[in-house]
């Protein structure tokens, strides 16, 4: 099955085409148009901004994606949560190819794509644990089966990414935070010094599996407020940052898989992409969870992408989950079901 794939939620213009057999996808095309650059110098995405690079991408992002393409089957399109008017236009231009040429279409969840981006190349098996941490979430789900969650926790507040961001924003360090903290980090570690600022672990003892950033930011806040050299020392802050988030996110990661006895543990989301949270996690996973296997996706499918919007869409489609395209629509706030 021949699934073509649109991803429009945030600041990526994204199409793929992934051909489903049984229980593998591959994939045929990949390609994503970011806005980055766009978005650098207000510091943040600005969603008319978002949207309006959509409307201008969206048809070249899709005509590049079907370039060696001669059929395709159906249409996986990301219909929330994001900004709305970011999803808009991915959505409407689904259901008009849908229209024009007669295809079924699979309306998806953007944190089920982020799940999905590692089934890409793995085949998990279920009860299965995934960490989604990204800009705008940050969720410890269990999954059973195809298509079947259970959210055992999430953030009460900021999402990882967004904590990233923040920090970054404080440090002066530029959007999208992410990978400014964590190249400051790493020449910190480089250095191999220690670290002598303490940040705390928020919510590590708490005994659930939520989680809370937003104290974590307004800590950094005022340990540079505190500190007259901090300009001097953003490396070890960077540092200590990350190592505050990727402690907190593994803890409780490593809890739940024992809890549910998972036999994989997945990661997925923008923050997937950090390396430190990566190897703290390999290393967890290797000397806590005996039988459990770790899967992490490539770095191009962590971030946003439309070849994990294909590659959920050929699950669903072949449980024949489709939507009729008149009946397809934007929830900005959609819940994982
Ligand atoms: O999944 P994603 O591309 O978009 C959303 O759905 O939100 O995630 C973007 C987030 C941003 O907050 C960005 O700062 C963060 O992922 N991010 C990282 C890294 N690369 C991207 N955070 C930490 N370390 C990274 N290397
Ligand atoms: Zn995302």
């Amino acid at each position: 099955m021949i699934i073509l794939g649109i991803e429009t939620s945030c600041d990526e213009t994204a199409a793929s085409v992934v051909d489903g057999r049984g229980n593998k996808v591959k994939i045929l095309s990949n390609v994503v148009s970011s806005q980055i650059e766009i978005h650098k110098k207000y510091g943040g995405v600005v969603p008319e901004v978002a949207a309006r690079e959509h409307v201008l991408n969206i048809l070249p992002v899709i005509n590049e994606a079907l370039k060696d393409v001669k059929k395709i089957d159906a249409i996986a399109v990301t219909v929330g949560p994001g900004l709305v008017t970011s999803l808009l236009v991915g959505v409407e231009t689904a259901k008009t190819l849908a229209y024009a040429l007669g295809k079924p279409v699979v309306g998806l969840n953007h944190i089920e794509g982020h799940i999905y981006a590692n089934f890409i190349n793995n085949q998990p098996k279920f009860p299965s644990l995934i960490l989604t941490v990204s800009g705008g979430h940050t969720m410890l789900i269990l999954m059973t089966k195809h298509g079947k969650y259970k959210v055992l926790g999430e953030t009460l507040d900021d999402a990882a990414g967004e904590a990233f961001d923040k920090a970054a924003q404080l440090l002066g360090l530029g959007y999208p935070g992410g990978p400014a903290v964590a190249a400051r980090a790493a020449k910190f570690k480089m250095a191999s010094k220690k670290s002598i600022t303490t940040l705390p672990r928020p919510m590590i003892n708490s005994g659930d599996f939520n989680f809370s950033f937003s104290g974590l930011k307004t800590a950094l806040l005022y340990a540079i407020q505190r500190d007259k050299n901090w300009r001097k020392k953003i490396p070890e802050y960077a540092f200590e940052f990350e190592q505050a988030v990727a402690e907190v996110l593994v803890h409780k990661t490593i809890k739940a898989a024992l809890k549910y006895n998972c036999q994989n543990i997945m990661l997925s989301g923008g923050v997937a992409a950090n390396v430190v949270l990566r190897h703290q996690l390999e290393k967890a996973v290797k000397d806590k969870l005996v039988k459990a296997k770790l899967i992490i996706p490539e770095f191009k499918y962590c971030t946003d992408n439309a070849a994990m919007i294909a590659t959920a869409g050929y699950f669903r489609a072949r449980a024949k989950k489709f939507t009729a395209w008149q009946k397809l629509k934007t929830d900005s706030n959609l819940e994982l079901k």
